[in-house]
């Protein structure tokens, strides 16, 4: 055992750590370092908690530490990249699914002492805590099987959906107000049941109303939930540390969120209230009859980037299918020792979790002065010779500025066809997540390069 003292000077060690953490992870230079603060906070944070909090149940403890650890190694090990969104959804889930479990196991614990208003206190925080803990949890759970494709794009519409979640959330409100009163006489159990579920309810219609053109807001937005659910387990278990990085978490979420809306063009609330993203509107004016689309080889796309002055490269979510990023990489190099100024353009949202398109260039040791963010670069496009969009659609689609029915409608993308020729790489003629078709590919300066990205990009490089 270690003592009190030492405990709390190692917390505030842990909390520095995770918020230097936060700001190094902010920016692409720093963000190793970044990650190493947090790797380095967190150990501390568990030596701390397991030499002087705990006090007994080692075994178990030890066991516990052992499975989930390893579960932890193996999905970090097995896990694609493609398939990181889904991974941190279920992550998600479970630190809701946690926050539940502590809440009943604290409310039931017969060893608590709280009297009079600190046990009032102590049930407030119970029940807030399982009620965020499980929206997050059956929240997330829905949204990996969005994000995983197992659950359908479309938003769930159901009648008088609004007055649904208004009655919901004045049932929580009022089953709080008997738990607090029947738990002051020893009883509470079947109201915080009753609640539990409702908001399993809840979070499985909130995101269930969520078109899929609106998931990268839900899955920032559960972060920042997950974080205020670990908020609300530190809490009741009057764990500082937990409280204070579970509101780091939760308002690093929120700003995240934030962001995920400025960059879509769309208002929080309207996102939670669901509906947008119905991947009906102008997808019936699908592909078919918007005219003949050109097609291009990889040859003749070598040439037009090595007669190029000015490249842009716009990767997409089909990028990291096709890991792509390495061939990307050496073309790049490729083009700037013949004297051509390449630069990438990254839309807030390409690919499928903030920051998907960075984290595959830095892998790649693209150089982080030419990558661009969308707002940095989207005036330049005049002065563009050839854009190289690989594997993006709904972030090039030029009808979410055109047309007011379209899913993706508003949302800022990056205007390549205002420069002189986009090569669209993709496979096929099929819509990206928000299930539109794309009317650049049918523009007169659009030529399409058909086929995985990766393949067609070692062709192109052999060509230059
Ligand atoms: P998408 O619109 O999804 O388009 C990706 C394109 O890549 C597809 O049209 C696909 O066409 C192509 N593709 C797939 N595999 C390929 C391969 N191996 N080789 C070449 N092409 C391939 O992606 P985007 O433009 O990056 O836009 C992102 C979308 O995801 C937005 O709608 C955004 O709202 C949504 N979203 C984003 C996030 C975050 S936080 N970034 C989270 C959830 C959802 P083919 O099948 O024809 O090849």
């Amino acid at each position: 055992m270690i003592s009190t003292g030492i405990v709390t000077v190692s917390y505030i060690a842990a909390t520095i750590l995770f918020i230097l953490a936060l700001g190094g992870l902010s920016n692409q230079e720093t963000a190793r370092r970044g990650n190493w603060c947090g790797i380095i906070g967190m150990t501390i944070a568990l030596l701390a908690t397991v030499f002087g909090v705990v006090t007994q149940n080692y075994v178990e403890l030890i066991l516990a530490l052992l499975v989930g650890g390893s579960a932890g190694l193996l999905l970090a090990k097995r896990v694609q990249m493609t398939e990181m969104p889904e991974l941190v959804a279920i992550l998600h889930s479970l630190v809701g699914l946690a926050a539940v479990f502590v809440g009943f196991a604290s409310f039931m614990d017969p060893n608590s002492h709280f009297e009079g208003v600190e046990k009032t206190i102590h049930d407030i925080e119970v029940y807030l805590g399982i009620l965020i803990g499980a929206v997050t949890f059956s929240g997330s759970v829905i949204a990996f099987g969005k994000l995983s494709g197992k659950i359908g794009g479309s938003p769930l519409i159901l009648p008088a959906r609004h007055w649904l979640n208004l009655g919901l959330l004045i049932a929580s409100i009022w089953f709080g107000y008997q738990f607090v009163l029947q738990s002051a006489a020893g009883g509470g159990l079947n109201p915080l049941i009753i609640m539990t579920v409702i908001a399993l309810l809840f979070g499985i219609h909130m995101v269930m109303a969520i078109g899929g053109a609106d998931m990268p807001v839900v899955v920032s937005m559960l972060n920042s939930y997950s974080g205020w659910a670990a908020s609300a387990t530190g809490f009741m278990l009057s764990n500082d540390l937990l409280i204070v990085t579970g509101a780091l978490v939760g308002s690093s979420g929120a700003i995240l969120s934030y962001i995920m809306c400025r960059a879509m063009n769309r208002k929080f609330l309207a996102v939670i209230a669901g509906g947008f993203g119905t991947g009906g509107g102008s997808s019936a004016k699908g592909g078919e009859d918007q005219g003949e689309v050109a097609p291009i080889g990889a040859k003749e796309t070598a040439e037009l980037l090595a007669n190029a002055k000015e490249v842009m490269i716009i990767p997409g979510y089909g990028m990291a299918v096709a890991q792509a990023q390495h061939v990307v990489n050496e073309i790049t190099q490729e083009l700037r020792g013949k004297g051509v100024n390449v630069r990438f353009g990254i839309h807030p949202v390409a690919g499928r979790m903030p920051g998907h398109m960075n984290v595959l260039l830095a892998e790649a040791k693209v150089p982080y002065d030419i990558v661009f963010e969308m707002d940095e670069i989207n005036d330049d496009f005049p002065d563009v010779d050839v854009s190289v969009v690989i594997g993006a659609n709904d972030i090039v689609n030029p009808s979410a500025l055109t047309d007011p029915d379209s899913p993706i409608a508003g949302m800022p993308v990056l205007e390549c066809w205002k420069g002189k020729t986009s090569i669209v790489m993709k496979r096929s003629m099929a819509t990206g997540y928000a299930g539109v078709q794309n009317p650049l590919f049918f523009e007169d300066n659009t030529r399409m390069l058909f086929g995985d990205a990766k393949e067609m990009l070692d062709q192109v490089f052999k060509s230059l």
